[in-house]
């Protein structure tokens, strides 16, 4: 029985996939009660505002948490945490294109016009925008296959996270108006999760060249 719940095996990530999906997903659930007003919840006196504002902080949210999977597991040693890297990555995408989607369709009301001005005109949608871009390629190559077929250019590639991720945080950065506490501290997090990665590769290069010496 134990081995069979072992962190890592199969039967492990098929009874706790479920469960990390159906977590992903409840912000949305939540969301969509309260832009029903289930129970009296309701979504205030700006819904459509509210809406993008909550998707875009659950897609930063996500992206962030994709990056916390390498430090975490190099620091406690569980390397099981791996196996849910993809799926935390894909939910940031989703709430992310549903941002995009609210504001181009509610808040703009797909006039492409308007969405273009608004695109080359104001520069925190012009970050946002780069990094829904730069975050197809991720997405539609993330899966077993494309990690295969890739090689070591997958590892290149989806480097660009990093860029993705300080490119987000400037974004809500730059679109708070009066208080900046919160996007500051979004960057404070990345900040850490970058250094962390700069301190195993510094780390991996000592080893290396101790190895060659
Ligand atoms: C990597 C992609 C993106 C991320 C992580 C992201 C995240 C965010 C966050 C966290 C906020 C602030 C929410 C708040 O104040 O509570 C925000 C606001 C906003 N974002 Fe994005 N966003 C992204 C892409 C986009 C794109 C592609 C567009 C449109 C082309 C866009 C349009 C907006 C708008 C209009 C606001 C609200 C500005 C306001 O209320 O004044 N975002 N976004």
């Amino acid at each position: 029985m134990s081995r069979l719940i072992k962190p890592g095996s199969t039967s492990f990530y098929r009874l706790t996939k479920p469960v990390v999906f159906l977590i992903c997903l409840f912000p949305l659930a939540y969301l969509l009660a309260r832009a029903f007003d289930v129970a009296g919840l309701g979504l205030g006196a700006n819904p459509i505002e509210e809406l993008l504002h909550e998707l875009g902080r659950w897609g930063l949210k996500l992206l962030l948490l994709t990056l916390c999977v390498t430090p975490v597991r190099r620091w406690t040693g569980w390397n099981w945490l791996i196996g849910y890297r993809r799926m935390l990555g894909l939910f940031a995408f989703f709430y992310i294109v549903l941002h995009f989607i609210v504001y181009a369709v509610l808040d703009q009301g797909l006039d492409m016009t308007a969405i273009i001005e608004d695109v080359l005109k104001r520069p925190y949608i012009t970050l946002g925008m780069a990094g829904l871009l730069m975050l197809v390629p991720l997405a539609v190559t993330s899966t077993k296959g494309m990690m295969r077929r890739l090689g070591r250019r997958w590892q290149k590639l989806h480097r660009l996270v990093y860029v993705i991720a300080i490119v987000a945080v400037w974004h809500f950065y730059w679109q708070v108006k009066l208080d900046t506490l919160e996007p500051a501290v979004y960057a404070f997090v990345l900040a850490v999760l970058l250094g962390s990665r700069l301190v195993f590769f510094a780390k991996s290069r000592q080893r290396t060249r101790l190895k060659k010496s």
